[in-house]
């Protein structure tokens, strides 16, 4: 192959993959900007905000390819968008564990989002003490000609959840993957804490509520 024919086939390989990205890019606009009016409207309806905050982020080109490689799965296109499912994520921020819940349930409800997997791991924390609501949730994004179906990972956690998540992610690697017992044994630990503030929150939030509610009547 000519050096001119090299430079066009890589050009062109580039233009496919942004392509490619530019479709994840667009389902999180759109799931940010549901969320962003789910917000809004239950503030107005309940004076009281059940998201603290949103994260969004697209997964780099070389972080796609090491899970293709640490999975052993084909490298191509088709093989990236059917194994590969949270290329696009977003992390949704709570103050209460029931809203987890309820924004859980309110994007079940909206007719043109496929759920295509729920893990809770709240009611199943993983053996390290991992809390999150995971769902894996297909968007339709229309584009000039086509409708492209793209799935989203989205992650509901709590505040206090998500401390421990960061703190966890980042000892996890500065260990490179070996942690040393007595800190597996503090993060459980610390995940416990959480959880018992995350309980304790919750039953002053219920209390809030009723004295609220009494005021009213
Ligand atoms: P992957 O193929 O690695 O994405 O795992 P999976 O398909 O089994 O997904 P799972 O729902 O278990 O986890 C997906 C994402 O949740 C991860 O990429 C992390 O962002 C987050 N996560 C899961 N487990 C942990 C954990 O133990 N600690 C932290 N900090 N984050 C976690
Ligand atoms: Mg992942």
């Amino acid at each position: 192959m000519s050096p001119q024919d090299q430079i066009a086939q890589f050009k062109q390989l580039k233009h496919t993959i942004t392509r490619f990205m530019m479709v994840y890019k667009f389902a999180l606009d759109e799931m940010e900007t549901k969320i962003e009016i789910l917000k809004e409207e239950f503030h107005l309806l309940h004076d009281y905000n059940p998201i603290e905050h949103t994260k969004s982020r697209l997964k780099s080109p070389e972080s796609i390819m090491n899970k293709l490689f640490r999975k052993n799965l084909e490298v191509s296109l088709p093989s990236i968008k059917n194994n590969i499912r949270d290329i696009a994520g977003l992390r949704i921020t709570c103050s209460f564990i029931s809203d987890i819940y309820k924004i859980c349930d309110m994007l079940t409800r909206q007719s043109d989002l496929t759920i295509l997997e729920i893990k809770d791991y709240i009611k199943n924390p993983k053996p390290n003490g991992y809390q999150s609501l995971h769902m894996l949730i297909e968007v339709p994004v229309f584009m000039s000609d086509r409708v492209e179906k793209v799935c989203i990972e989205v992650q509901i956690r709590t505040i206090a959840m998500d401390f421990w998540a960061s703190l966890e992610h980042k000892i996890f690697y500065k260990y490179n993957e070996a942690v040393p017992e007595r800190l597996l044994q503090e993060l459980k630990s610390a995940a416990e804490s959480a959880t018992a503030l995350d309980r304790q929150m919750e039953r002053l939030h219920v209390e809030m509520g009723e004295i609220k509610e009494n005021q009213v009547l």
